[in-house]
């Protein structure tokens, strides 16, 4: 079932899309709600819109709706749109939730605006979920071991539809590593401790200097935090 929480925030979140922009592709269902929306505007209104997708999810939906696909080679996106699974109060993120945080990552740092959509259930006072951390899978032994000696419980990601460990869109291994709840005031050096480590490719701590605006949506309407 589509929630109407992440129905209002990408709807509102349309609002900032212009014609002939170049726009970043976050992953999930919040954003495929969002392309969606997106594949409806450009159809009706014959927007041009040129997209760089984070994800095989997204890239198929994308090019469902209409989107025009480019590369950072040549683009900076203007506007990143991408979902999370945790957004704290001071909108610190964790994202990854579908294992596409890397991609995500790096589009975001790329563009020259990131929004978050969210539905409010993702809203918390401080980030307390696992986070996921992308690793080479020759790497996988050595990493879990420095991640537990941050004192993290760390868990290899197994999916569904496939024996064995979730493999990325990159080719990579994630775990997800269980640091407890997380004071806004140490999102960033935490992101930066996790990142050092070799062999760590990404992680899913997006700290608020990422970010420029959150849209969170409620069952009746959405509202920029
Ligand atoms: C994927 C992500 C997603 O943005 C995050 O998991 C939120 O997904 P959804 O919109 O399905 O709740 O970070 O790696």
């Amino acid at each position: 079932m589509v929630s109407n929480g992440k129905y209002n925030a990408a709807k509102l979140a349309l609002k900032l899309v212009k014609d002939g922009m170049v726009l970043g592709i976050g992953s999930g269902t919040t954003v495929e709600i969002f392309l969606n929306l997106l594949g409806e505007r450009i159809r009706e209104e014959g927007l041009v819109v040129y997209g760089i997708p984070t994800s095989y999810q997204s890239y198929y939906a994308a090019i469902r709706n209409g989107v025009k696909i480019i590369d950072l080679v040549e683009h900076e996106p203007e506007l990143c749109i991408d979902g999370a699974d945790q957004v704290d109060a001071k909108m610190n993120c964790i994202k990854g939730g579908g294992g596409a945080m890397t991609r995500e990552k790096i589009v975001a740092k790329a563009s020259k605006k990131v929004v978050i959509i969210v539905d409010e259930s993702k809203l918390v006072e401080r980030l307390s979920m696992p986070v996921p951390v992308e690793v080479l899978p020759f790497a996988y032994g050595y990493v879990e071991r420095k991640l537990k000696e941050m004192g993290a419980e760390v868990k290899l990601r197994h999916g569904s539809g496939k024996i064995g460990p979730v493999v990325t869109d990159n080719g990579n291994f994630v775990v997800d590593c269980d640091f407890g709840e997380i004071d806004d005031r140490d999102v960033e050096e935490m992101e930066e401790r996790v990142k050092f480590l070799t062999g760590v490719v990404e992680s899913g701590i997006f700290p608020k200097k990422m970010i420029d605006q959150v849209i969170a949506g409620s069952s009746s309407s959405a509202n920029f935090l």
